[in-house]
């Protein structure tokens, strides 16, 4: 038996693949870095707080022991790590080599500003109630609580009077990338996809795991058997849908990240009228919907004939600061159906009852409470906020003569940089300035020569970043 070992790790490294915030600064707490179970060592180095986890070295004894199981080899085909962790290990190391300076992080698109304490007090009451015998519950149903299904109805009619969404339509879930694997789940290894690229990562990495691509290859930087349908300045961001080859399911995120882009009603009705001809179906992410402010489309189900061609994903990860919370839904309309006839909402049911037991009830509560009149104008105050750090940001840059796309829909601002390597550029920003963006060809080579900036963030970090970003290339 392999003997483990314990050693001492510090912070940077110990949390490099939890992908989280940990600030050296004096506001810095222990509790706020992951030590499995036990609580960071604290120390002081350099005048800094180090906070440190005791965790098992992975210098374990070598074995020659292994299983005879055969390693899923659609997972030998994934490249590197994900993209987040990989950032988070680049971020890591640079903490570990500059311990004195402040990084920004706008990178990983994850919320910073509290919860709305109209919603918060939602999950409270909830979460008091299930002390006692009267508010007590346990297992929910698969599908989410009915009253969250008739509230997210209601969104819907809100959003639009015509979307048509029903209630039973609505499955609730712990978030929308857990929603876009349990789909894939779904369609199984036989169908092929079509993604926007540049495009969110989950959506590749998904179809490949589950065995629906062939190898990666380097030099074009994609994956066999995946439509990467470009989106670049020279289309509107949106894809040359007359030069597409059909698939079977089109993977479309609007307002997208990371490119920030929305499409407008008329290109929707394009893409609907794309998938209807070819019998294929989209799954429209709508994770960022709450951010549009003009009059793009805020659900595909606006578009007549929506209902016959897409899935709608979306999440309150990013309306109301539920990264962690974790709360998201899906809408599989009845009148999608497969080439036989079969209806594509009963497969997802006996896929959501099959590997899913419900959401939290208390995510739940909060979910109700942000869409209560009183939680939505919260929300839409969080929403301000942060398009105002992509005001700051895009003022910055731009005045040093780059160019932004994005931005006026979405929390992400799509920064050019002509010629360059994104990995490249976003080395020089995290070396320079100290800020921690996300390298756009982490996206798909699509992204190549685009960094993405995110405008979560604390008013404070941004304006800093922003005056940072104008120093280096100002
Ligand atoms: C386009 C898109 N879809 C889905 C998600 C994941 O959302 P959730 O937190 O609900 O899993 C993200 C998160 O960044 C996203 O950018």
């Amino acid at each position: 038996m392999a003997m483990a070992s314990q050693a001492l790790v510090s912070s940077t490294f110990a949390n490099v693949n939890s992908a989280k915030d940990v600030s050296f600064s004096s506001a810095f707490s222990p509790s706020s870095l992951r030590c499995n179970d036990a609580m960071p060592r604290m120390t002081v180095s350099r005048g800094i707080r180090v906070a440190s986890c005791a965790v098992e070295s992975l210098e374990k004894e070598k074995t020659s022991y292994a299983t005879k199981v055969t390693r899923n080899a659609n997972f030998a085909k994934l490249q590197a790590g994900y993209l987040f962790p990989e950032i988070g290990r680049r971020r890591a190391a640079h903490i570990a080599k500059y311990p004195d300076a402040k990084v920004i992080s706008l990178g990983i698109g994850d919320t910073t500003e509290p919860i709305p304490s109209v919603i918060a007090e939602g999950m409270k009451a909830k979460a008091q109630a299930l002390s006692t015998l009267e508010g007590y519950s346990g297992y929910g149903a698969e599908q989410g609580e009915g009253s969250l299904r008739a509230a997210l109805q209601k969104f819907y009619l809100k959003l639009h009077p015509d979307t048509g969404v029903k209630a039973s339509e609505v499955f609730v879930s712990d978030g929308a990338k857990c929603d876009i694997a349990r789909l894939q789940m779904m369609f199984g290894a036989d169908v092929t996809i079509a993604v926007q690229d540049p495009s969110y990562p989950a959506y590749v990495d998904s179809s490949v795991m589950m065995g629906q691509t062939g190898g990666y290859e380097a030099d074009s930087q994609q994956y066999n058997k995946i439509h990467y349908m470009k989106c670049t300045p020279e289309n509107d961001f949106f894809p040359d849908l007359a030069s597409a080859p059909r698939t079977d399911i089109i993977f479309f995120c609007s307002p997208n990240n990371p490119t920030g882009a929305t499409a407008t009603k008329k290109q929707l009705e394009e893409l609907v009228a794309f998938a209807k001809k070819n019998g294929s179906i989209i799954v429209y992410d709508a994770a960022y919907s709450i951010y549009i402010s003009d009059d793009s489309p805020k659900t595909i189900y606006e578009i007549p004939g929506a209902r016959e061609v897409a899935i709608e994903i979306s999440s309150f990860s990013k309306f109301a600061g539920f990264t962690g919370v974790r709360l998201g839904w899906t809408v599989v309309p009845e009148e999608l159906l497969y080439a036989d006839g079969f209806p594509v909402i009963k497969d997802f049911n006996r896929v959501m009852t099959t590997s899913f037991n419900g959401a939290s009830n208390i995510a739940q509560a909060g979910g109700l409470a942000c869409l209560s009149d009183d939680g939505w104008k919260a929300m839409e105050e969080l929403v301000a906020f942060y398009k105002k750090n992509v005001e700051i940001i895009v003022e910055a840059v731009t005045s040093v003569g780059l160019t932004t796309y994005g931005g006026k829909n979405a929390p992400y601002v799509w920064v050019h940089f002509p010629g360059q390597s994104s990995w490249d550029v976003f080395a020089k920003i995290l070396e320079e300035a100290h800020i921690v963006t996300t390298p756009g060809s982490g996206f798909g080579p699509g992204g190549e020569g685009f960094v993405r900036i995110s405008a979560f963030g604390h008013r404070e970090n941004i304006v800093e970043a922003a005056e940072r970003l104008k120093k280096l290339f100002g």
